[in-house]
C-alpha cells in the first residue's frame, strides 16, 4: 500500500478511520484516502482531495412548520488519485445511507467531513456517483465574523446562503471555490409556497398538496453561490435586450419597494456586458427576501439574493460578481479581494457613468479619509492589505471592498482607459467558469499592460497596495 504523505498529514479522526478502514479491507486495495481538506488558508477543512465533482443532482423536500429537510445527493465526480476512501463536507443533518456505484458503502462522521468508504477501490481517473441519503433540522452557521449563513429559518419558510462555508447546512459537497461543478436542484414544499434557485426553472408540478420546482444550472457553479429561498414569493419573467431570460422573486411584503429598481436589471446588465464582457450564463434575476432574513446581500448564482429591496447600486454590485467571483472564481478564501474590489469597482463605474462621482472623485475621497462619516470607518480601509487578510474574520472586511476597488482604479490609471478595458474584459474572458488567484491576476495585468513604461508603473501598485501594511504613501 503507497501512502502519499499529503494523506497522512494533519490526520483526523476521519482520515484515520479511512485509513485503517483500507488497512483492513484485504486484497485488491490500491487506494488511499483522499484529504479531508484542500488547505484553504482560512478554512483548512473545507473542500476535499482526491476527486473532481462534475455535477449535484440534489432532491430536496423542506416542510417549514416542522423544519424539516430531507435530501438525497447525487454526487458525480472523477477520482483524480486510486481512493480507498473520501470526504465530503456536511454539517449536522443525519445521514442515513450512502451508495457508490449503486453499492452500499460505509460511512462515518466527524464534524463537518463526512468520511466514505466504498466497497470497491476507485481508481484515478475513474468517473463515479455516490448517492447520500439525508434529513433533519439544518444548522444556521455563524461565520468567523459573527454574520448568519447555511440555513436561515424565515417567517414560513427559509433561505439558504453559502459564503463562505455554509452550503454544507444544507447538501454534502466538495465544499471549496476551487471545485465547481454543474447543478440540479429539486426542492419540494408545501403547495402555496415557492421554491426558488439558481439557474433556469425546467418544471413546476404540484400533486398531494405539495409542489415541486427543478432548477438547472448548466455552467459550472461553486458551492458558495449555490441557494434556495422558500416562501410565499411573486415571480416575474423578462428578457434583457441580448435575450438572456430575467426571473425575479420577490417577497410580497418587499414588491412595492423594490419595483423600481429591480426594472433596471435589463439596462444593468446590458451596461455591464458593454464594460466586462459577454455575460457568462443562461439566465438572470434576483431573489428580494423579507429584511431582516439575512444580514447581507449575496451574489448567489444567476440570481443574486437582498434581504430587503435593494438600492441600485447593491444591484450593480452583485451582478458584476456574476463575472467576478462566479464566473471568474478564487481559487482560496485569500483571493476575495479580487470578487470585492472588482464588485465596489464596478459600483463607482456606474455612478461614474450615471452623473455621479467620478472614480477619481471616490478614489480621492478615501485616500484622504473622508469617505464615512465616521473616522473609524475611514480607517478601517487601510486595516490590512487585500491580498493578505490577518484571519477568517476579515475576508469581509473593508480593505478586501474598497481597497481592493481602489487597486483596480490604480490599474486603469497606470495602462490608460482602452487597455483597462482589454485587461478587464480579456481576464473574465481567459478565466470564465475558472478559477484564479492573486498571482494570476498580477501576472495577466502585467502581460496586458502595454508598454514597457506601463508595465513598470503596475509593478510599482502590488508592493504597496495588494501586499503591503498600512495606507501606501502615495495615492
Ligand atoms: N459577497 C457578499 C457581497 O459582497 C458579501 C458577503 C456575504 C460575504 N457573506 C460573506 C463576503 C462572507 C465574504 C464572506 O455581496
Ligand atoms: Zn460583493
Amino acid at each position: 500500500m503507497h501512502l502519499r504523505s499529503s494523506a497522512l498529514r494533519g490526520t483526523s479522526a476521519a482520515a484515520l478511520t479511512a485509513l485503517a478502514l483500507t488497512a483492513c479491507s484485504g486484497s485488491g486495495v490500491h487506494g488511499t484516502p483522499g484529504a479531508d481538506g484542500v488547505r484553504d488558508p482560512y478554512f483548512p477543512k473545507l473542500g476535499n482531495g482526491g476527486y473532481d465533482v462534475a455535477h449535484y443532482d440534489l432532491t430536496l423536500g423542506y416542510d417549514p412548520d416542522a423544519r424539516h429537510l430531507t435530501g438525497t445527493a447525487e454526487v458525480t465526480a472523477r477520482a483524480t488519485q486510486d481512493l480507498s476512501a473520501f470526504n465530503l463536507d456536511l454539517k449536522g443533518l443525519t445521514v442515513k445511507g450512502v451508495t457508490v456505484e449503486g453499492k452500499d458503502a460505509s460511512f462515518h462522521r466527524d464534524g463537518q467531513e463526512l468520511t466514505i468508504r466504498p466497497p470497491d477501490d476507485l481508481d484515478k481517473g475513474e468517473t463515479f456517483r455516490t448517492i447520500v441519503r439525508y434529513s433533519g433540522s439544518p444548522e444556521t452557521i455563524t461565520d468567523p465574523d459573527d454574520s448568519e449563513e447555511g440555513w436561515l429559518r424565515t417567517e414560513g419558510g427559509a433561505l439558504a446562503l453559502g459564503e463562505p462555508t455554509g452550503s454544507m447546512a444544507w447538501f454534502p459537497a466538495n465544499n471549496h471555490p476551487s471545485d465547481k461543478a454543474s447543478y440540479d436542484i429539486r426542492v419540494t414544499v408545501p403547495k402555496g409556497l415557492k421554491a426558488i434557485s439558481n439557474g433556469e426553472l425546467t418544471r413546476e408540478s404540484t400533486k398531494n398538496g405539495r409542489t415541486t420546482f427543478a432548477w438547472h444550472s448548466a455552467e459550472p457553479m461553486a458551492s458558495y453561490l449555490a441557494t434556495v429561498a422558500i416562501g410565499p414569493y411573486e415571480v416575474k419573467k423578462s428578457t434583457t435586450k441580448s435575450g438572456i431570460p430575467v426571473l425575479t422573486a420577490v417577497e410580497p411584503s418587499e414588491a412595492k419597494d423594490s419595483a423600481k429598481a429591480l426594472a433596471r436589471i435589463p439596462e444593468i446588465m446590458e451596461w455591464q456586458e458593454l464594460n466586462f464582457g459577454p455575460y457568462p450564463f443562461s439566465s438572470t434575476g434576483a431573489i428580494v427576501a423579507r429584511e431582516g432574513d439575512a444580514g447581507y446581500a449575496l451574489e448567489t448564482q444567476t440570481r443574486p439574493t437582498y434581504p430587503g429591496a435593494p438600492e441600485t447600486g447593491l444591484i450593480v454590485h452583485e451582478l458584476a460578481h456574476q463575472w467576478f467571483g462566479n464566473s471568474v472564481t478564487p481559487k482560496s478564501w485569500r483571493d476575495m479581494w479580487l470578487n470585492e474590489g472588482f464588485a465596489t469597482y464596478a459600483e463607482w463605474l456606474w455612478q461614474e457613468d450615471h452623473d455621479g462621482d467620478s472614480v477619481q472623485e471616490i478614489f480621492d475621497q478615501i485616500y484622504a479619509g473622508d469617505y464615512y462619516e465616521d473616522k473609524e470607518d475611514n480607517d478601517a480601509i487601510w486595516a490590512f492589505p487585500p491580498a493578505k487578510p490577518p484571519s477568517a474574520a476579515n475576508i469581509s472586511d473593508s480593505p478586501v471592498y474598497e481597497r481592493g476597488g481602489m487597486v483596480i482604479h490604480k490599474i486603469r490609471r497606470a495602462v490608460g482607459d482602452d487597455t483597462f478595458y482589454d485587461i478587464v474584459q480579456g481576464w473574465t474572458k481567459t478565466h470564465r467558469h475558472g478559477n484564479a488567484d492573486t498571482e494570476d491576476f498580477t501576472r495577466y495585468v502585467e502581460r496586458h499592460a502595454g508598454s514597457e513604461a506601463a508595465r513598470g508603473r503596475v509593478r510599482a501598485i502590488w508592493g504597496p497596495w495588494l501586499y503591503g501594511d498600512g495606507k501606501p504613501t502615495r495615492p
